[in-house]
């Protein structure tokens, strides 16, 4: 671990993902290209490209999610740091922390806004971020952690006594969690909670596929863009020879299991080569690589994950077209 001195005496930076590696893709790609049904896991999506593609979903005209919740947290955030007396905010994906200004503006307001925590797997986000908001927020301590919050959530600092913490887990990312992982999810999170603390939530919700489907299926094309900029991360980052242009994409509402998944057809049969890996992957026309499940919710499903986890339900708020929920979420006493 490199801890990254800093010139602000307010900030301090762990970094836990100094070898790119880290997250694991090589081992990834060949658990996932070698099963009978193929699979790359969604958070390889997000190299600076992905980062940048997945900005401009959240402004396209299908793309919901990101406005509906923004639109709960102008609402609402109020009465979330009034029901929480939070001082500190632990923001799991942080990225720009867009969406984080809103809850720290409410917590500045009700004077108990201390500290910071902003968990990312993308370091100079986490830096510029903890750069900006310690200048907007006098007085406030920023501790970033650097690492990937399926393995490195241990390396959050712990609560400090006398201030309760909130960690947020926004976005709807605990969607991209099938349903086993996702509980081994919240489970790790819910240890990250004092008595007092909360976690809070973002799920997007169920509703009709033609609004589901669109969201992931954008007539722009990004979304398609998107999805097969996973392969372009093999093709530089394992020495794969991908053809892009052969794979077409697919997103569809799985309403047995309630979740869109997206993947990608390969539209003739194709051997790829990834040379990193001594690895040959053969497709059959047609063949699909999944790449995303985005699980969507309804209350009911939010209780039942988090009480499996050891958490209690005691906060629920939804947009005026009920799209998008921020749940809170109480540890059960053990
Ligand atoms: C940021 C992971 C929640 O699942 O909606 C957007 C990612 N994928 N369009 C989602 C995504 C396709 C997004 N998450």
């Amino acid at each position: 671990m490199a801890i990254s001195p800093t010139c602000q005496p307010d900030i301090t930076i762990d970094d836990h993902l100094d070898v790119a590696h880290e997250r694991g893709l090589a081992e990834d790609v060949l658990d996932g290209l070698t099963r009978p049904f193929k699979e790359l896991p969604p958070k390889h999506f997000y190299d600076e490209r992905g980062c940048e593609l997945f900005d401009r979903i959240t402004e396209l005209p299908e793309y919901y999610p990101t406005r509906a919740e923004r639109a709960i947290l102008e609402a609402d955030a109020e009465a979330i740091v009034a029901a929480t007396g939070a001082a500190e905010l632990v923001e799991l994906g942080s990225g720009t922390a867009a969406k984080t200004r809103v809850l720290l503006d409410a917590m500045a307001a009700a004077e108990t806004l201390r500290r910071f925590v902003p968990f990312d797997v993308a370091e100079s986000v986490v830096r510029a971020s903890a750069e900006a908001l310690v200048e907007e927020y006098p007085g406030l301590r920023v501790h970033g952690v650097i690492g990937d919050f399926e393995r490195h959530l241990d390396r959050i600092p712990p609560p400090v006594p006398g201030e309760p913490r909130v960690v947020a887990l926004l976005g709807g990312t605990i969607g991209n969690f099938p349903p086993g992982s996702r509980r081994r999810l919240l489970r790790e999170i819910a240890a990250l909670l004092g008595p007092e603390d909360r976690l809070l939530l973002g799920t997007d919700l169920v509703k009709d596929s033609g609004t589901l489907e669109a969201a992931y299926d954008d007539a722009a094309g990004v979304t398609a863009e998107f999805n097969r900029n996973v392969l372009r991360v093999l093709n530089r980052e394992l020495d794969a020879d991908f053809p892009l242009e052969d794979f077409e994409h697919v997103a569809f509402f799985d309403r047995r299991n309630e979740w869109i998944e997206m993947r990608l057809r390969a539209r003739r049969a194709c051997t790829v080569r990834i040379a990193t890996l001594a690895l040959d992957v053969e497709l059959a026309a047609g063949e699909e690589i999944r790449t995303e499940i985005s699980a969507k919710f309804t209350r009911r499903r939010v209780a039942e994950d988090c009480a499996a986890a050891g958490l209690r339900l005691d906060g629920w708020h939804t947009d005026a077209e009920r799209r998008f929920a921020l749940s809170l979420a109480a540890p059960v006493a053990v």
